[in-house]
């Protein structure tokens, strides 16, 4: 009897306690540029996203500039986001671009028919939003009303801001304190036109599109990158048919929005904060499919688009979960989590690893929203294990992409399981390496052999995030609970680097 427990401890003690390894194969033998677009982010009229998120109250005892809080813009100019989408999202489709505009107090109150229900004033409208634009050094990215707008009501939107002669437009824009036009590039044509966009049909919403698409011009110096409405998940019909009927030369993007629901369903998602190893594994399950559905829509494009001419914009991805109890259903607040990081970190990769189709994605959403970079309570504010992640692989942004092989064991739970290890790689204009890996494993360290073809290097360094649990936030209370942290556990042996990849981690090197 002893003798048999002895062994099956020993037995046990193997399986939990193995070493478990990694391979990489890091080439330099690729010609594609991992767009900086691919780390845009997304602010939609939505709860406290942009009232009482980045559009504060003038009494709030913050640093602003006019209403814009400037904590927050400092905080996102840090991680230097490439876009910014607005102003849906659902909303999109029912904004009216010119009762934001002119003198405030007498802009039209609407109601936020999607979110709440709850009326807003228009005092953020498009001078503020690209005002804002101009504190972030970022790009914008504007959504148009296609599902209860009209083809006049964008086409003059364009007109408003990118215009440089003399138009009752650019008058008028003149009027409301801009001389100069704003040579807005990226636009996109509806949002979601399958849903809460209109209800259409693809061969419906293809139409729609070409007409919008006609009349949204380009003026000099202002080349328009119009953004087609894409599809959902795996609706690889939707994409069928707009690469049939619109086709390249029409349209510089395709979207896609696919979020991450830890349950998988649309009704109880799942908590977003004390979740136990079952509800991490599947949300990590359910983030996974993101490879899936980037590769067969891109696969679809190919079809119709081998120069790979139009972008697949990945516009809207994240986690959603249940909201946090006691706040507005309609607001979608959510906390953010060390299982939000692992999810960023990984989404990042399979986008990073696609960048010759994935040209643009924004995280759904940059503050107080759904899987934010930033959460505030009046004037306190936290940035999330999410903003960290977008911190370590901003790196990444327009540098030379690096073709990697991977060997990586699973991560097992329950009888079930999933590839432990992802990753991407590139190289910057100074010729620095970066490798970003993440560890989904929740309990094992892993082993991580790399080898570098064709490539100089002699140093490493690095930052890790992680935690000691998938399930642990940074709070108001504790705002710098989970930070990057140095990671001294990557090292040279001969040729190869040897990295030591703690269990649910993120880890970025550089190799110089
Ligand atoms: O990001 C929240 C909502 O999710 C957006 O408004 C909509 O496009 C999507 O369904």
């Amino acid at each position: 009897m002893k003798k048999y427990v002895l062994l099956l401890l020993a037995g046990m003690s193997y399986n939990s306690f193995a070493q478990k390894t990694a391979s990489i194969t890091v080439s330099n033998n690729s010609k594609d540029t991992i767009s900086r677009h691919i780390y845009g982010q997304f602010a939609e009229h939505l709860g406290h996203g942009i009232y009482g998120g980045f559009w504060v109250d003038k009494s709030l005892p913050v640093q602003k500039q006019d209403r814009i809080r400037l904590d927050i813009v400092n905080a996102l100019k840090k991680i230097k986001i490439p876009n910014l989408r607005w102003p849906g999202g659902c909303f999109a489709d029912e904004y009216h671009w010119r009762d934001g505009i002119g003198l405030r107090a007498q802009r039209p109150k609407m109601i936020n028919t999607n979110w709440g229900g709850v009326v807003e004033d228009n005092s953020f409208g498009t001078h503020e939003f690209l005002e804002l634009c101009k504190l972030l050094d970022t790009e914008p990215y504007i959504s148009a009303n296609v599902g209860s707008g009209t083809v006049e009501e964008m086409s003059k939107w364009v007109e408003y801001l990118n215009f440089d002669g003399l138009s009752p437009l650019t008058t008028l824009r003149k009027q409301n304190g801009h001389p100069e036009s704003y040579k807005v590039k990226f636009w996109g044509v509806g949002n979601e036109s399958w849903g809460c966009g209109g209800s259409m049909t693809a061969e419906h919403y293809a139409d729609e599109y070409r007409r919008y698409a006609t009349y949204s011009r380009d003026y000099p110096n202002a080349r328009l990158r119009k953004i087609a409405c894409g599809a959902s998940d795996g609706d690889y019909n939707w994409t069928e048919t707009m690469m049939k009927n619109v086709g390249p030369g029409r349209m510089w993007g395709l979207s896609l929005h696919s979020y991450t629901l830890p349950t998988g369903k649309w009704g109880d998602k799942g908590p977003a904060t004390g979740f136990g190893e079952k509800e991490y594994f599947n949300t990590i399950n359910n983030t996974l499919r993101m490879e899936e559905f980037v590769t067969k829509h891109s696969a679809i494009m190919d079809k119709y688009d081998p120069k790979k001419r139009v972008a697949l914009v990945v516009d809207e991805w994240g986690v959603w979960t249940n909201v946090e109890p006691g706040t507005n259903p309609g607001f979608l607040y959510q906390q953010n989590s060390l299982r939000d990081a692992l999810v960023a970190g990984t989404n990042l990769n399979i986008f990073n690893n696609h960048c010759d189709r994935v040209k643009m994605a924004n995280l759904a959403q940059a503050v107080n929203v759904l899987q934010s970079l930033i959460l505030t309570d009046k004037e306190k504010m936290l940035l999330t294990p999410t903003y960290y992640i977008f911190d370590m692989y901003k790196v990444h942004q327009d540098a030379k992409y690096l073709p990697i092989q991977l060997n990586t064991p699973d991560y097992e739970f329950d009888g079930k399981k999933l590839p432990a290890v992802n990753v991407s790689a590139s190289q910057d204009k100074a010729g620095k390496i970066h490798i970003t890996l993440v560890n989904l494993d929740a309990h094992n360290t892993i082993e991580v052999s790399t080898e570098l073809k064709d490539i100089m290097w002699k140093n490493v360094s690095g930052q890790v995030l992680t935690s000691g649990s998938t399930a642990d936030i940074n709070t108001f209370a504790k705002p710098l609970n989970i930070v990057p942290k140095q990671f001294n556990a990557a090292k040279r042996n001969g040729d190869k680097l040897v990295v030591s990849l703690p269990a649910k981690s993120v880890v970025a090197l550089e190799l110089f």
